[in-house]
């Protein structure tokens, strides 16, 4: 058997949709770049988009929100998710999309409850006894297991930490063995551990071994200085619903029954609305002294006008909340009935109160010049070769019906061409396309032709 050969079995990334977005691509000056971090054109929308961000930096747009109207495939989502990047990690967003509030099990108005906590963040500072230091020594202490077998088990865990001041010896419980093991830190790494909980944090890779290889993705901090017990002021990211789940306690009584599924079901936990009001007066109590800073984040409701009059009712009450995100919605519906009312009819679908609140960013359609290169950068991204004369048609067939549509014939067009043997898709394989797919345009035209001979009741 061969070994030496064998190809590495890890996936290719996948191309999702909006791979090729990287931010909004905007200049210092906040003007946008005309072809920039994978955009093409938009530039009103990503300008406004842009400022949008600032504003969320600044903290001067909580209880706020934003809606981005247009045309199929004009980008929205797209614009949502370059805030998202210019954010960075630090700020939370959370994506849904207006239908997910349908649920069997949860009320429309919980799911959204919980997105909204799960848009904002707290940046909770504490001052912690820690050990903190570069891990010299890693040995689990193992004596014959008690209840009989060949077993052994750990009874304790010998850590040898070191900082540029000295090295310490620990003698740890086997639980923080465990965490150390699903933190996966190994010798030569740095960490702290919690001296009150116990809890382990890889801090990163110490740099004396940054030379060993050129290219990791490995984050090297220097050896800590000081002591190895000290002091230490510890930051950390959580999003009000990471507090609300981690102090929700499983529901049900004490029967056997419930017991039972308490154990089968460990993670069936219930917040309530009880839990929720206690945890924001501990939270703002926070806030007050100090310990922590409140971050608000994103929520971006995509399809909104999936959404229903109770669903708006709640949003329109919960903007009003101290602790509030900032809310993006995002539509490609005109003027259409509000779902959920007795017929009213408002624009995008949106009762005219909340839209009100709204700030309204247009994202408006695409030249077929536009269409031609946003194509190319997808053609790139996909790894899908195209002759210039197959893409000025794709770009066509986008002006037709869809840029998305347009986007989506690319992939089978280039399996098409592999299977007569060619690398690049040419025009012959579009028309082969169109002739297999038919778009949604050409799919309703067929429709009403031949309305007799479908069941449509
Ligand atoms: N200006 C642009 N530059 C580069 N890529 C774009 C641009 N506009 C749209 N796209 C890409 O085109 C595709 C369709 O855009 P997107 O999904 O954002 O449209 P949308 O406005 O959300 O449409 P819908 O209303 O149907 O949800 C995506 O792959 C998106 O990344
Ligand atoms: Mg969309």
């Amino acid at each position: 058997m061969k070994i030496d050969e064998v190809a590495s079995t890890t996936k290719k990334a996948r191309v999702a949709t909006h791979t090729h977005i990287k931010g909004l691509g905007l200049n210092e000056k906040g003007a946008a770049v005309a072809q920039a971090a994978g955009w093409v054109g938009q530039e009103s929308a990503r300008e406004a988009s842009g400022v949008v961000v600032d504003m969320i930096k600044e903290k001067k747009m909580a209880g706020r929100a934003l809606l981005f109207t247009g045309a199929p495939g004009t980008g929205k989502t797209a614009l949502a998710l370059g805030i998202a990047q210019e954010l960075g990690t630090k700020v939370p967003f959370c994506p849904m999309v207006g239908s997910e509030v349908y649920s069997h099990e949860v009320k429309k108005t919980e799911v959204l409850m919980e997105n909204f906590r799960r848009a904002i963040g707290l940046r909770i500072k504490e001052n912690k006894e820690v050990y903190e230091g570069e891990i010299v020594e890693m040995t689990p202490e193992e004596t014959e297991s008690t209840s009989g077998g060949y077993g052994k088990v750990i009874t304790s865990v010998v850590v040898g930490l070191k900082t540029v001041k000295g090295t310490k010896q620990l003698k740890l419980d086997p639980s923080i063995y465990d965490a150390m093991q699903k933190e996966k830190v190994k010798l030569g790494d740095v960490i702290y551990l919690e001296a009150n909980s116990g809890s382990v944090k890889r801090v990163g890779r110490c740099d004396a071994y940054a030379s060993e290889f050129d290219l990791e993705a490995e984050e090297y901090v220097p050896l800590p200085k000081g002591d190895v017990h000290k002091r230490k002021e510890i930051v950390q990211d959580v999003t009000l619903h990471d507090l609300d789940a981690a102090n929700a306690r499983p529901q049900g009584g004490s029967d056997i029954i419930s017991m039972m599924s308490q154990i089968m079901k460990p993670k069936k936990t219930e917040i309530t609305e009880k839990l929720r009001r206690e945890i924001n007066n501990v939270v703002n109590r926070y806030i007050d002294s100090g310990i922590a800073e409140l971050v608000p984040g994103v929520l971006f409701i995509d399809e909104v006008h999936m959404l229903d009059q109770e669903c708006f009712t709640f949003l329109n009450k919960a903007l009003e909340s101290q602790l509030a995100p900032i809310v993006i919605f995002a539509t490609n519906r005109g003027v259409c009935p509000v779902k959920g009312s007795d017929g009213m009819v408002a624009p995008h679908g949106i009762p005219v109160d909340l839209l009100d609140r709204l700030l309204i960013v247009r994202t408006i359609p695409y030249t077929s010049e536009e269409n031609v290169r946003i194509l190319a950068v997808r053609a790139d991204v996909e790894e899908i070769e195209m002759d210039e004369a197959s893409l000025a048609r794709l770009g066509e067939v986008g002006d037709e019906t869809t840029l998305r549509h347009a986007a989506q014939l690319m992939t089978p067009a280039a399996v098409i061409a592999q299977q007569s043997g060619r690398e690049e898709i040419s025009i012959a394989d579009l028309e082969e396309c169109q002739r297999l797919f038919f778009d949604p345009k050409k799919s309703a035209k067929l429709l009403q032709e031949q309305a007799d001979k479908f069941i449509t009741y």
